[in-house]
């Protein structure tokens, strides 16, 4: 069996879906591809804090000025330039006024909020799950559009490569370029291509790669891997950043949004002290990755596995209607933040760089783009500022879904490919959750918020060694979603740690001791 269309779309998360609207609205015949059964699941959906749009007295060269500082002098300024131009108009035409997301109001007008690093409070929300009323608002216009075909519970598996796959020989010769992906359905796992014109990766990000993050089970570094894989180009792979407050002690690191800080929340030490003065003339809203650092020196010097986030001082009924999800959460670990201080620590939060894309979206190999979390645009440089990633993923989903959208002569080659060749061995559970445990750990441990060059270079032994061990069990084995993704996480945190170790500037969230 096999699948062809002419746009197809690997991931389903605010960038993809913006991406298969806008092509199927021009009239394009679209595959969306979602790893899970439904389109509410992914960072979007999880995403607490809030989209940017217009602060009072704000204007384009005030967001541009704050991205670049955030970005420590790592942005491309081109990327930048056309998410202040058309971001915005974007939040308004598409997710107001034709998707009809409920954004907070307050007097009448949008209510905003304040995050790291903005001058102006200029960052719009629903409550404190921003990311949820946008999913919900926008993906059943996807669902019930006529040119769009869903497959949930499907797992891309690689790119379709001429290069790769073409059974011609001479295809080689020819510029190298992407026709569609090797998809597996998660149920039956049933393998087979899906042929398409253009195809665009949305598969989100990396996070799983690290034993702490914030980041949803599904953000396994797929869409980085099968990009590598199929040699298209990355970028910035090294710049991860850590959100500086989760909650502290719970299994998983839970978001406790910048927007608290934003809304007068302050960090304290284990001895009550206020300590972000000695690090950042900002206090609590200096850039993120300057937080996250302070946060982890403040846990060293005073031996202790957290410091606390205090929103006492605030009005107790204005918390928990301003920040539901986070209240709710709480209770659950019996803490009432409306009278007793939040433990947290940093986690693993944001990949800033992905596979290089172009202003439309392009990547380095034709007829594959990128959006989302998963591309490199060039905005976020060497740290991200908050409240950008929807902003982002809104601006280049539109821009990429409108790009593939004009079929060119070039995107309608379809070379005879290889037949699938499937392993027999059954998959062996405790093989693949210890590969993970040694990925995360080695990850966070010696290419995380702090890195030291030997640090690095042990965890690229590591990896050069596991991705080896993982490949060879991934060609014998019986496909499964569990091996793909194993595959694309070791693959993933290789990548990251091979750029950690060029870079040897100190810039953003790459830091060297
Ligand atoms: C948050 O709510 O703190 C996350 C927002 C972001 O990562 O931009």
């Amino acid at each position: 069996m096999f699948k062809q269309t002419e746009v197809l779309i690997i991931g389903s998360g605010l960038a993809g879906l913006i991406a298969a609207i806008t092509a199927a609205d021009n009239g394009r015949n679209v595959i969306l591809i979602n790893k899970t059964d439904t389109l509410t699941s992914g960072s979007t959906y999880w995403a607490q804090g809030g989209i940017i749009f217009r602060g009072n007295e704000d204007d384009k060269n005030k967001l541009m000025e704050d991205i670049l500082v955030a970005g420590d002098g790592a942005c491309w300024q081109p990327a930048v330039e056309q998410l202040v131009d058309l971001g915005p108009d974007l939040v308004k035409d598409i997710l107001i006024d034709k998707f009809n997301v409920k954004f907070d109001q307050s007097q009448g007008h949008l209510d905003l909020t304040e995050e790291g690093a903005h001058s102006v409070r200029r960052i719009i929300h629903s409550k404190d799950h921003t990311g949820k009323a946008i999913s919900e608002a926008v993906a059943p216009y996807a669902q019930k559009h006529k040119n769009i075909t869903i497959l949930n519970n499907h797992t891309a598996i690689d790119l379709l490569t001429i290069s790769h796959h073409s059974t011609n020989p001479l295809d080689l010769y020819d510029k190298p370029a992407c026709f569609g992906a090797y998809i597996m359905n998660n149920s039956t796992s049933e393998v087979f291509p899906i042929f398409a014109n253009n195809t665009i990766l949305a598969t989100g990000g990396l996070g799983q790669i690290y034993i702490n993050t914030t980041n949803p089970s599904e953000s396994t570094g797929d869409g980085y891997a099968m990009a590598y894989r199929a040699g298209a180009r990355l970028l910035n792979m090294h710049y991860i950043q850590f959100h500086p407050t989760t909650v502290y002690g719970a299994n998983e690191r839970f978001l406790i949004s910048e927007s608290v800080r934003g809304e007068g929340g302050i960090l304290v030490n284990k001895y009550k002290q206020r300590f972000m003065s000695k690090y950042h003339s900002s206090m609590e809203l200096a850039p993120r990755d300057i937080v996250a650092r302070s946060i982890y020196n403040e846990m060293l010097e005073t031996g202790s596995p957290n410091v606390y986030l205090d929103v006492r001082h605030l009005d107790k009924d204005w918390i928990v209607n301003r920040f539901p999800s986070i209240n709710k959460y709480l209770h659950s670990f019996d803490i009432d933040m409306t009278h007793e201080k939040i433990p947290v620590v940093p986690a693993a939060h944001y990949s800033c760089g992905g596979v290089g894309v172009s202003l439309r979206g392009r990547t380095s190999l034709q007829r594959l783009y990128a959006v989302g979390e998963v591309a490199c645009t060039g905005v976020h440089g060497a740290n991200r500022l908050a409240s950008t990633s929807l902003l982002e993923a809104l601006t280049w989903g539109w821009v990429a879904g409108n790009t593939v959208s004009e079929i060119t002569k070039e995107d309608e080659y379809f070379p005879k490919i290889f037949d699938w060749e499937d392993g027999t061995e059954e998959m062996d559970n405790a093989l693949i959750a210890q590969d993970w445990l040694n990925i995360k750990n080695t990850m966070w441990n010696y290419v995380g918020l702090v890195r030291t060059k030997a640090r690095m270079h042990r965890a690229q032994t590591i990896f050069r060694h596991l991705s080896s061990e993982v490949e060879d069990f991934y060609r014998k084995a019986k496909m499964s979603k569990e091996i793909i993704q194993l595959r694309n996480g070791v693959t993933t945190a290789y990548a990251v740690t091979n750029f950690a170790i060029e870079d040897r500037t100190n810039r953003g969230s790459h830091f060297i001791k």
